[in-house]
């Protein structure tokens, strides 16, 4: 796997990315994904600057494999944040929800790699023009925000592979060795995961999140915000009542009135396990997770599947 063209890029043992995730993936868990042969990477999106440092100096002192650190381009403050990291030598960069065309000047660099996050074949041509070095392709399944064009992954992965000649990495409903070996097979690179990392012992989510995703089915999660920012979530009371208000025709007044503070809302999730009124982000694949395990097991897990995927798809 170590010969796979995203593994040389990112100099990593296994084709996965641990995927930034807002509130939920600080050092502690990117450490132990880069330790365990992935790629590791901090959210970026939920921190200050002086806390993106912090992160990015325990990264250095818990680990020397390479990580990442995930920008969402929607943060007023993202270019501070590109260049705090830029200046502390880091050299992997993961934006999503931003014109490539600003990025690219911000943070590519000889010794840089930049990979953006798009959901549509025209994202993937326009980042590809730019000059970023890899994509993520994130389908509808996938948990946090969302696009509104809706494509799911298992159409949109092959659709970009045959539209780029970069690496790709597919994202959204990949939680098992199977999943990763089904978007291999659909002209992948790599595969991006989110949900399925916040259930793993080293996670900082709260332990009521892991729990939430325990016992998810797969019906449990769903769309929040259409007429906003579309963010899939676990459905809970708070979620219900902005389906329903959304189903009845509210408008973004009445929308924003049902959030109230979203800051407080995903730390009421996060960090304080607040089950009925918080915003648990997370994808589809929340049915596939049964347990809350270390990571260094889980990725070992995830290799085992998908080696049987592979021979069990062979012998047909
Ligand atoms: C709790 C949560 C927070 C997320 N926050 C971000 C973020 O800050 N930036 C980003 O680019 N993607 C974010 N994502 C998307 C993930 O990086 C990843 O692409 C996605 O989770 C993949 O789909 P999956 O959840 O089905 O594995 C988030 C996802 C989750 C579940």
């Amino acid at each position: 796997m170590g010969e796979n063209r995203l593994c040389k890029l990112l100099g990593i043992k296994y084709p996965i990315i641990q995927g930034g995730m807002v509130w939920v993936s600080n050092w502690r868990l990117a450490s132990a994904c880069s330790d365990a042969g992935v790629l590791g990477t901090i959210g970026a999106g939920s921190m200050t600057v002086d806390l993106l440092r912090h992160n990015i100096e325990k990264m250095r002192e818990t680990t020397s494999a390479p990580f990442a650190v995930n920008i969402p381009m929607l943060r007023p403050d993202a270019a501070e944040l590109g260049k705090t990291a830029l200046d502390m030598g880091v050299k992997i960069f993961i934006t999503s929800a931003g014109n490539p065309a600003n990025i690219v000047p911000l943070l590519k660099r000889d010794d840089t790699v930049l990979i953006h996050v798009i959901p549509s074949v025209r994202g993937a041509i326009k980042a590809r023009k730019e000059g970023v070095d890899a994509v993520v392709c994130e389908g509808y399944e996938a948990g946090g925000h969302n696009s509104p064009l809706e494509i799911t992954t298992l159409a949109l992965t092959p659709q970009i592979a045959d539209a780029v000649d970069i690496p790709v990495i597919a994202a959204g409903g990949i939680a098992d060795g199977r999943g990763l070996a089904a978007v291999m097979a659909l002209g992948a690179d790599g595969a991006q995961i989110g949900t399925r990392f916040i259930a793993t012992t080293e996670c900082q989510a709260h332990e009521n999140y892991k729990k939430l995703l325990v016992d998810a089915a797969d019906s449990d999660t769903c769309i929040i915000g259409r007429k906003l920012s579309l963010l899939r979530v676990v459905r809970n009371d708070f979620a219900k009542r902005m389906e329903d208000a959304e189903r009845n025709g509210a408008d973004d007044k009445e929308l924003m009135k049902i959030i109230g503070n979203e800051f407080n809302r995903n730390r009421a999730a996060a960090f304080d396990g607040e089950t009925v009124e918080g915003a648990f982000q997370a994808g589809q694949s929340a049915g596939l997770v049964k347990d809350v395990i270390p990571v260094a097991e889980l990725v070992r897990r995830i290799i085992a599947e998908y080696d049987q995927a592979r021979t069990a798809l062979g012998a047909l």
